[in-house]
């Protein structure tokens, strides 16, 4: 079948109405991960000017490298199925665009060639391909994981195998993904010597997509994992607290409600997730050629204004176990923000927020009066 996708058309086989078959694999639903990684190349572009070489490490149908391609970088295109390959090869072609494209496993690639870009979209987890890509890319790490089950604790044991951190399962579970998966690449990339710094990072729809500019000194491995920490979280009152530092010192019991299921995750990612600068330059980079413009724009905008807290909270959640009614969240906001306390929305819902003031702060500022 034929797609038409930010202006480039490639061809992809059906694929089977459940999971995955032996056709090349194509996700219509990873649009807007795609729209989305072209805007931040381009924003990139301008960040680090000297950034011209991207490898689609795993490319299946190629729709990614070709999109890249398309923008004007060099692009090499991977993937160890031969099939993918030939499809990888036509599609640039229909385009009429240049690129390598080789039947490699993307690691050994990965370490016999230097990239300035790579970008990781794997199915299920990135950590297979994490040394390999660390340990050679010059500037920007893109990664996709989309075992958000093992991430965000759901499923605990397979969490804690794959990414050497202890994730639990709790009310804002799509960040402790985000934060589980971010503590595992810094301290991966750190093995290399190298420091990331995540300048955009989204959860969106079941996947998990950062990207990681990185420095390559000690110095600034170093500062990533100072980033690192711990979460403690009352699963009765909803209380948590968050510290810097490897060890953990759990809690034995909550401060707030004196309840001793108290649940300590890490060592988690607790620095900024985005860059809000860069967010904003992303932003301008989204136009019109893009299906899912308007998705991401809006996502943009709530990313841009988050708060860099390590949780958030969600209103619907805290009114349940206060046994209240929700309200409007510029109305609930505005409350906090009127009793002295900095708020935002997030992207993780609708209905989520991040503040500094404690679930007790937070109950008094927006009771009715
Ligand atoms: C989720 S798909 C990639 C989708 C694609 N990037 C897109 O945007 O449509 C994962 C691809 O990784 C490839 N793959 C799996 N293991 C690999 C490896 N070790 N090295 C390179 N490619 C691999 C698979 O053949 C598959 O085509
Ligand atoms: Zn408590």
């Amino acid at each position: 079948m034929r797609v038409s996708e930010g202006g480039i058309e490639v061809e992809v086989p059906e694929q089977p109405d459940e999971g995955i078959g032996d056709e090349v694999f194509f996700n219509p639903v990873q649009e807007l991960n795609r729209d989305l990684t072209v805007a931040t190349l381009r924003a990139y572009r301008d960040r680090e000017p000297r950034a011209e070489y991207y490898l689609d490490a795993m490319a299946a149908s190629g729709i990614r490298g070709v999109r890249a391609a398309a923008e004007g970088w060099n692009v090499t295109l991977a993937d160890i199925d031969e099939e993918a390959i030939d499809l990888c090869r036509e599609n640039l072609a229909r385009n009429d665009l240049d690129g390598e494209v080789v039947q490699r496993d993307a690691n050994a690639l990965m370490h016999e060639e230097v990239f300035d870009v790579v970008d990781i979209d794997p199915f299920g987890s990135p950590i297979p391909f994490a040394d390999a890509a660390f340990a050679n890319t010059r500037d920007l790490v893109c990664v996709t994981a989309t075992d958000t089950a093992p991430l965000c604790g759901a499923h605990f044991h397979s969490g804690v195998r794959k990414y050497s951190a202890v994730p639990r399962n709790t009310d804002y579970h799509a960040e402790m993904g985000v934060r589980i998966l971010l503590s595992a690449m810094a301290r991966t990339a750190a093995r290399y010597d190298a420091g990331v710094t995540p300048i955009l990072t989204h959860a969106t729809s079941h996947y998990v997509r950062t990207y990681l500019e990185l420095d390559h000194s000690a110095t600034d491995a170093n500062a990533a994992i100072d980033q690192l920490g711990h979460v403690y979280h009352c699963e009765d009152c909803l209380y948590r607290e968050h510290d810097e530092g490897l060890i953990a010192d759990p809690l034995d019991v909550c401060p707030e409600c004196e309840s001793e299921r108290v649940l300590a995750a890490g060592p988690l990612w607790l620095g900024p997730t985005h860059d809000a600068d860069f967010v904003a330059e992303v932003r301008e980079e989204c136009d019109e050629s893009m299906g899912t413009a308007s998705k991401i724009e809006r996502l943009l905008e709530d990313l841009e204004g988050e708060l860099h807290l390590p949780t958030h909270y969600d209103q619907h959640r805290l009114c349940k176990e206060w046994g209240r009614s929700a309200s409007g969240m510029d109305e609930f906001l505005g409350r906090l923000r009127d009793a002295g306390f900095e708020a935002s929305r997030t992207h993780y819902g609708g209905t989520t927020f991040k503040t500094p003031a404690t679930v007790e702060d937070i109950r008094e500022a927006t009771r009715d009066s």
